[in-house]
């Protein structure tokens, strides 16, 4: 089976994937056409991404082409209705890298607690200012809100229970097992939103909750709380962050994630909004730990393997009908 491998995937995962019996190709650092024309001259029937977007002109590419596999969880960088109309299978890794995701939300959170940013800053720049900096909070018996109780949810939920926390989360669905487990309690979002000193944003991207936190959201926010993204660009209106972070309705913010985001083959970064005093800004890392790594490139070498032996598709988004597989 033909593979291309279309974005930085662990060494382990492409001997595996070789060791399988698959003629693996690696073309990194491309886009739109000439991942097109990566894509026919491969011959690829499987392309494993990560960053790299898959819109129209890549699916048209090459009718070998059957199945796109992301290396995260999200999929929202592949244009899955075309896939759909094209009868190409889009399948992804849920949870493989949930903890890697919750491990940054913490310490983004203690660092915007403590402005560890602001204050290597300063000492970088040679200023000592104990004073301006004694000012944190602390987290123990603050209110942690989690929008979003899916499994990077739950991750983070556990990890705030061990600094003694307070738990709120709002989701569409309602998690009664993860309450009694956690001491969780779930409300609406307005209300979480008035609660929370530190809210934490885990639902997935897409239409459905592109601004969910808009000015309307941001305005119910406490003076003292901070906002969390590190769930996908466009959840959070940045330009209403910046502006309600300017007029001080709202403490700060950290983003892994934003609204104009380079594609894996860009190296020049133009959105303005971690330039905002109070707000930290990482680089879409929350995913990159080595451990979080290793489990997706296994899960992918899993799902390529399953395809390759039985025709299977695991964790596919879009499956043929009568054919859900997990
Ligand atoms: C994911 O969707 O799991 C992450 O965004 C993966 C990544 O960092 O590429």
């Amino acid at each position: 089976m033909n593979v291309l491998i279309a974005d930085k995937f662990e060494e382990e995962g492409i001997a595996a994937l070789r060791e399988a019996g698959c003629a693996v190709t690696i073309r990194t650092g491309l886009k739109d056409a000439a991942l097109a024309d990566a894509v026919r001259e491969s011959e690829c029937e499987v392309l494993i991404v990560r960053s790299t977007k898959v819109g129209k002109e890549v699916l048209a590419a090459s009718s070998a082409l059957s199945l796109i596999i992301r290396a995260g969880s999200g999929v929202d960088t592949i244009d899955v209705e075309s896939a759909t109309t094209r009868g190409i299978r889009v399948c992804n890794c849920p949870g493989m890298n949930s903890v890697a995701v919750a491990e940054l939300t913490i310490g983004l959170m203690i660092a915007l607690d403590r402005r560890i940013v602001d204050e290597t800053d300063d000492l970088r720049r040679g200023v000592w200012n104990k004073k301006e900096y004694s000012k944190a909070r602390g987290l123990k018996g603050r209110t942690l809100g989690i929008v979003g109780m899916g499994r990077i949810g739950y991750e983070v939920a556990r990890r705030a229970a061990a600094f003694e926390m307070r738990l709120i989360y709002s989701d569409v669905i309602a998690r009664p097992d993860l309450e009694a487990e956690l001491g969780i309690r779930r409300v609406e979002l307005p209300d979480l939103l008035r609660e929370a000193d530190f809210v934490t944003l885990h639902v997935p991207g897409g239409s459905d909750t592109t601004h969910l936190i808009g000015a309307e959201q941001l305005a119910l926010m406490k003076p003292t709380a901070f906002l969390l993204n590190c769930a996908r660009g466009g959840i959070v209106d940045e330009k209403a962050l910046a502006v309600a972070i300017g007029r001080g309705a709202l403490a700060g913010a950290a983003l892994d994630v934003y609204e104009i985001e380079p594609g894996a083959a860009d190296t020049e970064f133009k959105d303005p909004t971690p330039k905002v005093p109070r707000v930290y800004g990482t680089h879409h890392i929350g995913a990159s730990t080595e451990q979080a790594q290793l489990a997706v490139a296994e899960e992918v070498v899993r799902i390529v393997t399953a395809y390759m032996t039985s025709g299977k598709y695991l964790n596919c988004v879009n499956p043929p009908k009568a054919a859900i597989v997990l």
